[in-house]
């Protein structure tokens, strides 16, 4: 299965989500490779950080500038017999962020509480929504995932009735705005290494769940 992160708004929590993703579902038990299509190599420093060596799953560079033909045959190459392929995708809506969505079965869009992030979210399920349109199985499912929330806002509860007016599945775990997600990345950790008994950890894993129970895995 593959999973694409992507909203052209920058800082929404693709990179935290992605990784995080990556990390629970090998966590898991399931064989994941995190595919970092951003040039910003944030996904890739974040691995770097700290004296762990690394993530315990395989963080790869992918260059989706080189168009559909070389990124397919990368992902071929690179992927094995893994059973979750994450891309954590760069902060734009042009070729690679289509070509992602063609590839993948699920686009997962992470959308702050604000009205700006939210017109942001309305292109980036668009693009996803082209691209369904040009594959033939209904491919890719897009879920709308609340990031970076304040739950006792009134931003943050008007977020959801906003999402799901765009037509698509809206995540019903959100993920919070939480000082660990920020502070693991210093560590070169993920959530579950960091703060495997937070909150934060528990509403990743949640997600992680609910994406399992909509691919049908
Ligand atoms: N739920 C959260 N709680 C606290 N901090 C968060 C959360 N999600 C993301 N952050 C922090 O916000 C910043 C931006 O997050 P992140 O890098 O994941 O966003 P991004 O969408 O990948 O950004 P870019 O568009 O640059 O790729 C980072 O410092 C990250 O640690
Ligand atoms: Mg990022």
């Amino acid at each position: 299965m593959i999973i694409s992160v992507l909203n052209q708004k920058g800082g929404c929590g693709k990179t935290t989500i992605a990784v995080n993703l990556a990390a629970l579902w090998h966590d898991q038990g399931r064989q994941t490779l995190l595919m970092d299509a951003d040039p910003q190599r944030s996904a890739s420093r974040w691995a770097e950080q700290g004296n762990q060596g690394g993530f315990p799953f395989p963080v790869h560079s992918l260059d989706m500038t080189l168009g559909a033909r070389k990124v397919k045959a990368e992902i071929q190459a690179v992927v094995g017999g893994r059973e979750m392929v994450v891309i954590d995708c760069p902060p734009e809506l042009r070729e690679p962020a289509m070509l992602a969505s063609l590839l993948s079965d699920l686009v997962v869009v992470p959308v702050t509480p604000s009205p700006l992030d939210i017109w942001a979210a309305e292109a980036a399920t668009g693009l996803a929504q082209d691209a369904r349109e040009l594959n033939t199985q209904g491919r890719p499912r897009v879920l709308l995932v609340p990031s970076k929330t304040h739950p006792q806002t009134l931003l943050t509860r008007d977020l959801g009735k906003a999402l799901t007016a765009l037509g698509e599945e809206v995540s019903p775990v959100g993920i919070s705005q939480r000082v660990a997600l920020a502070e693991c990345v210093i560590q070169g950790q993920t959530i579950n290494q960091y703060a495997p008994n937070s909150p934060a950890c528990e509403e990743l894993t949640r997600l992680s769940h609910h994406i399992l129970t909509l691919l049908g895995g």
